[in-house]
């Protein structure tokens, strides 16, 4: 058997760690023969919950399963981690406003880059998915001096999937078969889900649909589709939120696929013209678990714009957060 992988994941009692945890237990991000060791790091109040599911995962009996540690103490949680997928942030309550959730959620962040920083393999690879998830990346890449900006990235892979399915379901074909998708900038509703260089079975999807489905239906459907889930199903995004995460990893260790690429928010290199340091989704491929922002792509005016917007709106939240960088 080989030597066990440490997991780590905050928020581990809420809703999407439900769905991710025995995701991770059943083999789904590393394959049925990597052991791992689970580290679920959560706050105290929800302790009592991360029992319980804890329970659960130990009543599968995974075999993967070698160890799973709880804690409330992020520099036990990220002990020597290969990977950490940070879920748990705090949610935006009735009244709160944009700027009171950035700060509330810096805190964390600092809190979790530094000990990240302290204890972490030094080739750790940590995916922020709580929210706001560019900004906390960008605090937790500040936070975490010792490690390269290469380790963070923050996740755009539900955004990606989410495209993906509607080009699938518009063109009459499986998910399989539409590449090349890219979301660019913040996950949030500014993001620009971008069709122009994507492919169904070859050929450009820009000219298999109209271009007012592509401005006027798809490109808001995929920014709102959060708030619309949760109109429907009462709560929000879970169980896809925990398969895009198993996905970004999952990618990030074993690579993209040949000729294709996914999204995600890295830290800029100037791409695009995006100020470097921010973190901004981008189309990337992985090689040997190295992230390489996809170069050269055509963008014209109206993508162009709809990157700028995001990079405004990305600064925004850097100027709120930018005492505490
Ligand atoms: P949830 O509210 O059910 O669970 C969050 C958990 O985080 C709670 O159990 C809470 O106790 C814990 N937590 C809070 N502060 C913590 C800390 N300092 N350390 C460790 N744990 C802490 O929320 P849910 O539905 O699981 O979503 C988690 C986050 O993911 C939210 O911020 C949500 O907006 C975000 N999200 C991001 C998506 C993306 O595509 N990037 C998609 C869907 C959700």
């Amino acid at each position: 058997m080989k030597t066990p992988v440490d997991i780590a994941v905050t928020g581990a009692a809420g809703q999407i760690s439900y769905s991710l945890l025995f995701h991770l237990a059943s083999g789904e991000l590393l394959g049925l023969d990597q052991p791992i060791v689970l580290r679920l790091l959560e706050i105290p109040p929800a302790m009592k919950q991360l029992q319980g599911v804890v329970m659960e995962l130990n009543d599968c009996a995974f075999p993967l399963i070698n160890k799973i540690i709880i804690t409330d103490d992020p520099k036990v949680a990220f002990d020597n981690v290969d990977y950490a997928f940070l879920v748990g942030a705090k949610p935006r309550g009735p009244g709160m406003l944009r700027s009171d959730l950035l700060l509330d959620n810096a805190q964390i962040f600092i809190t979790q880059g530094r000990a990240l920083n302290e204890v972490a393999n030094r080739n750790v690879k940590v995916l922020v998915t709580g929210n706001p998830a560019n900004t906390n990346a960008l605090i937790a890449i500040h936070n975490a001096p010792d490690l390269a900006p290469e380790c963070f990235t923050a996740m755009t892979m539900l955004d990606h999937k989410r495209a993906i399915s509607q080009v699938a379901e518009k063109c009459g074909v499986l998910s399989r078969d539409v590449k090349n998708v890219a979301v660019w900038g913040n996950h949030s509703c500014t993001q620009y889900p971008d069709l122009h260089h994507a492919k169904v079975k070859g050929m450009d999807v820009l000219s298999l649909v109209e271009q007012s489905w592509f401005v006027d239906e798809f490109i808001p459907t995929v920014q709102y589709r959060g708030t619309e889930i949760i109109k429907v199903r009462g709560q929000s995004s879970a169980a896809s939120a925990a398969h895009a995460a198993i996905e970004h990893m999952r990618v990030w260790a074993f690579g993209t696929d040949q000729g294709d690429w996914v999204s995600m928010a890295v830290a800029s290199d100037g791409s695009y013209g995006v100020e470097e340091g921010l973190v901004y989704s981008f189309p990337v491929t992985v090689v040997d678990g190295q992230i390489g922002i996809v170069k050269g792509l055509d963008l014209n005016e109206f993508s162009l714009a709809r990157l700028r917007q995001n990079e405004v709106e990305l600064k925004e939240e850097r100027q709120a957060i930018k005492h505490l960088l």
